[in-house]
């Protein structure tokens, strides 16, 4: 990812219009390659998503010993090693851009017989680690990070685990999941109590994985010393990829477009809740589960959309797609004011600061307060942006260009393949008209 790329984003004159399936979900192709290469036996993986940070994911691995193969377009046969079957690797393991990687990958090592490093690109390196370090020190692991708790970050070997009960301080399934994957090593039980929902793919897998996990209310308890049986996983589409399409889709007048195979994992969907409170029209077609997660076809079509207050429940339900989100806001009438969203900021980037300065540069005027931000609705003039290192910043401002007066141009995108490579390529189909140059 050391070339530079831009994205300059036509307006568009012409209706959104088609059906595409769009790249596998992140963190459930992170999640499957974790419990595929501890379980034993043969896990395969279908609709994998082949983005840096989950072959970011692959490469730690393979780096520990296990054999990854692929065997066809999207498609994985992970040889699972067992609970105690990883290998020492033999340098830092460089998870990038990744955040997923480095904080679910330290609740594992805390609990091997050897020890290891992680590390990643400038941005990862910057963000915090303590939230980690804490919990699996707690639990007796040993964890060190910079002066300042970011990574990288070095794991002792062998120090023995011990279940704890915690209660985490924010709603954060990283959190949550490194929690959980030291548990699986340490003695007795661990539980995790979450302040709020969070996504749930790490304990529907370790059910379909086989491994015994309780949950009542917002506590997830399990015990250590269990094994995982290898299975069988169909990684639906993003939904935090398909948000770039439902809010593209809404702004272009006549616009009718169908994501197909989507993850609708109730964990997940707030970004449908804020788009239809806001007046978008969008409807779930052929609802259905597909192994342990919800999986629907999503039609949207243009509407006019009004500016809203988003209800905070629905925050961390939408974590994701704040940036796109704030696109659509942009593009609605009145104002949108959302709060209690400061989690936000310690993302691939400050996603309240990055975005908003972005938004006043073309031409919509937006503030940001400690923990969320007001856009007031208006005409979007064009300009020129710089993603900050946040592949989600650079689609959002790809989607604003569909409606924007002169062309965006968006500086440094080759990070769109963090989460959805093929980006360009697939949303000009639909009707987009993004121009990729190299300098
Ligand atoms: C993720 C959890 C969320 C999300 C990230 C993926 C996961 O992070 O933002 O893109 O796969 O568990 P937090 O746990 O920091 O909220």
């Amino acid at each position: 990812m050391s070339e530079l790329v831009n994205i300059q984003s036509n307006c568009v004159t012409k209706p959104l219009q088609g059906k595409i399936r769009i790249p596998g979900d992140k963190s459930i192709s992170h999640r499957s390659i974790i419990f595929g290469s501890i379980a034993e036996g043969v896990t395969r993986v279908s609709g994998f998503l082949n983005g840096e940070d989950c072959l970011a994911t692959a490469r730690a691995f393979r780096d520990m010993g296990v054999q990854i193969a692929e065997t066809g377009p999207n498609q994985l046969e992970i040889q699972g090693v067992g609970m105690h079957g990883l290998r020492a690797p033999e340098q830092t393991m460089d998870v990038g851009n990744s955040g997923t990687s480095i904080r679910l990958l330290s609740g594992l090592l805390a609990g091997q017989n050897f020890s290891s490093s992680l590390s990643g690109d400038v941005s990862l390196n910057k963000r915090p680690m303590s939230r980690i370090i804490n919990p699996l020190c707690l639990m007796g692991a040993d964890i060190a990070g910079t002066e300042t708790n970011t990574a990288p970050l070095t794991i002792a070997a062998g120090n023995k685990l011990t279940g704890i009960d915690y209660e985490l301080p924010m709603a954060s399934a990283q959190v949550k999941s490194a929690v959980l994957l030291a548990g699986m090593y340490a003695s007795g039980s661990t539980s995790v109590t979450e302040p709020a929902v969070t996504r749930d793919h790490t304990e529907r897998m370790l059910a379909s994985f086989g491994y015994e996990i309780e949950t009542a209310e917002s506590t997830f308890t399990l015990n250590g010393g269990g094994r995982l049986l290898a299975t069988e996983i169909d990684v639906p589409a993003d939904i935090s990829s398909a948000a770039f399409l439902m809010v593209a889709a809404s702004i272009v007048p006549g616009s009718d477009v169908l994501l197909e195979h989507v993850g609708v994992n109730p964990t997940r969907t707030g970004v449908l809740d804020i788009l239809k409170l806001m007046g978008a029209d969008i409807s779930l077609e052929n609802p259905r589960l597909v192994g342990a997660e919800p999986v629907a076809d999503i039609r949207v079509k243009s509407a006019t959309l009004t500016g809203v207050d988003v209800p905070p429940a629905l925050v961390p339900l939408a974590i994701d797609e704040f940036p796109v989100i704030f696109i659509a806001a942009a593009c609605a009438n009145g104002r949108t004011r959302l709060t209690e969203a400061g989690e936000l900021r310690v993302k691939e980037s400050d996603r309240l600061q990055v975005m908003s300065d972005g938004l006043n540069t073309c031409g919509i005027e937006s503030k940001t307060t400690p923990d969320g931000i007001v856009i007031e609705g208006g005409k979007i003039s064009g300009g020129r942006v710089n993603s900050s290192h946040d592949h989600r910043i650079a689609m959002a401002f790809a989607v604003a260009g569909l409606q924007s007066a002169e062309a965006i141009t968006i500086e440094d995108c080759a990070n769109v393949t963090t989460s959805f490579p093929g980006f360009v390529g697939l949303v000009n189909q639909l009707g987009f008209e993004l121009e990729s140059s190299t300098s």
